[in-house]
């Protein structure tokens, strides 16, 4: 794993930004998968920047976000579809029939991990997949467990992640208590991964990820496995 620790949060969102930047230069139609939560927001704005200068170019580009919240309607303002929106597409000239977002309101879970599959398989694959952290070192909804799923399914949020992300919700009963996610081996099937980490609470995630050895209880330790990932994160995260 390439590790590059930028000073703080603002220099790893322009980072992370440059590369998915070249990504889209190098390949105009990439595949890109995209992650929510605080940490890619900064990169979100950058890329909204490049793309105001003229720099970035979003339309042939293919998106693939990696969860959403269930049950949950995608207008809703915590859902991770209408995050994407806010945060990224409305303000970029993507064409939105070339993002996907699970669907938070299928009720055949089984059905909507194979759907979701299908539409990466249809794509040909995540060019550049971008990851946050959980604290307890969750990438998407992939929750620390003794055994981890390979493809799209429907997860059980740990109360630890329930209470980490009631931050967003007036309450902490308001948060769902599953959410869609892609698996491992949605998640490996990427050429490249880049893992964003900001902040003294991820520390821990990141020295455990950083360690080398793979534990299914750190589910981000397994990429360690994989060939192509540069970890970008601030010194916060890096040093605790
Ligand atoms: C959330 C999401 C992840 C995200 C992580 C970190 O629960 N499911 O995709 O990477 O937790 O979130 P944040 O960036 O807000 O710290």
């Amino acid at each position: 794993m390439k590790v590059i620790v930028a000073k703080d949060y603002a220099e790893m969102s322009l980072r992370a930004a440059e590369i998915v930047a070249k990504q889209i230069a190098d390949k105009p139609d990439c595949v890109l998968g995209l992650a929510t939560g605080s940490t890619p927001e900064g990169m979100y704005a950058e890329l909204i920047k490049g793309c105001e200068a003229g720099k970035v170019d979003f339309s042939a580009v293919r998106t693939v976000n990696l969860d959403e919240y269930y049950p949950i309607k995608p207008e809703n303002d915590q859902s991770y579809r209408y995050f994407m929106n806010e945060k990224l597409f409305d303000h970029v000239n993507i064409d939105k029939a070339n993002t996907n977002v699970p669907n938070g309101m299928a009720t055949d879970a089984a059905g909507e991990g194979a759907r979701y599959e299908k539409i990466i398989e249809d794509l040909g694959g995540i060019d550049l997949q971008v990851l946050g952290i959980g604290q307890n070192g969750h990438i998407g909804f992939n929750e620390p467990a003794e055994e981890l799923d390979p493809i799209t399914h429907l997860a059980d949020l740990t109360e630890e992640t329930i209470r980490v992300n009631s931050r967003f919700f007036e309450s902490v009963d308001d948060v769902p208590k599953q959410a869609f996610s892609m698996g491992m081996k949605s998640i490996f099937g990427a050429r490249s991964i880049i893992l964003m980490a900001s902040g003294k609470n991820k520390h821990n995630a990141v020295a455990k990820t950083l360690e080398g050895k793979i534990t299914t209880l750190c589910p981000a330790t397994l990429l360690n496995l994989h060939p192509n990932v540069v970890l970008i994160c601030d010194e916060d995260a890096y040093n605790g």
